[in-house]
């Protein structure tokens, strides 16, 4: 059963529109335990499922998490086919209750790449959530920044040859609606678990003036009370963007 989420800590008028998550640490988790890093992996995915419910009863808009990376295809076969039945599983499993709660679902990068069976569920999710107004769930899945970048470029000056756009009327706006998170306002947060002081090429363009937190707690053992506190620090932080604040 999902717990009461304590809350008293929040400043409600200061909350993040969009909070991304990079799920860091599953394999040290696991080694700490003597256990394979699949296993690490599977108690990652019960992290997450507790952390989507949370940013939901926390009125949070758009949660967009890091669950696979473009890089991530260099690991053991072994381990990269259990990643994505794991990720199936999770789109199987949650997805009844996610609609429910009027979650809409969305994948960032190319799913193509996926195993068929993972292929399925995700269109299965991205179709019955598409309508749904709730909390946006962004699943970075076969995700790089550069990547994504690289592919707007490449969009943009096949654009500007064939007539459509002159180089002088480019803008930030025009750029970032070729992005996968077209239309979606830039993360406010990001957490990293686990440590690492690294973006790991993700959400290069959309982070430029996002506040980073990092939490020394692995990826499974993140609960609902870190991603409170998460979001604590976040509101004690002085955003300026360049300006100045009184
Ligand atoms: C994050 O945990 C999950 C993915 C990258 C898919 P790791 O597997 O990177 O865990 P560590 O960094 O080895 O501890
Ligand atoms: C980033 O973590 C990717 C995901 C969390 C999916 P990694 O574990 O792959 O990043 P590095 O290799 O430590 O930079
Ligand atoms: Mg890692």
């Amino acid at each position: 059963m999902a717990r009461k989420l304590n809350t008293s800590s929040l400043n409600k008028d200061r909350m993040p529109r969009h909070v991304a998550i990079i799920m860091d640490g599953n394999g040290r988790w696991a080694k700490k335990r003597f256990m394979p890093r699949t296993m690490g992996h599977r108690a990652g995915m019960a992290s997450l499922k507790k952390v989507v419910r949370a940013c939901d009863d926390m009125g949070i808009a758009i949660l967009t998490v890091f669950a696979f990376s473009t890089e991530n295809w260099k690991r053991p076969r072994d381990e990269v086919s259990y990643l994505m039945q794991l990720l199936t599983e999770f789109m199987r499993k949650e997805l009844d209750e996610l609609h429910q709660n009027n979650v809409r679902i969305q994948v960032l990068g190319d799913y193509n790449a996926t195993p068929p069976e993972c292929r399925i569920e995700i269109k299965r999710a991205l179709e019955m959530t598409r309508d749904n107004t709730g909390l946006i769930f962004n699943i970075a899945l076969n995700y790089g920044s550069r990547k994504e970048i690289l592919d707007a470029a490449k969009t943009l000056a096949a654009k500007v040859t064939a007539g459509e756009i002159k180089v002088e009327e480019v803008t930030e706006e025009i750029f970032s609606g070729l992005l996968y998170t077209k239309g979606m306002p830039d993360p406010d947060l990001l957490i990293r678990s686990s440590g690492e002081m690294r973006i790991s090429n993700f959400m290069l363009w959309q982070i430029a003036y996002t506040e980073i937190v990092v939490t020394d707690t692995l990826w499974p053992d993140f609960t609902e009370d870190d991603l409170v506190q998460a979001v604590v620090e976040y509101q004690h932080r002085d955003r300026k963007f360049g300006g100045l604040n009184k």
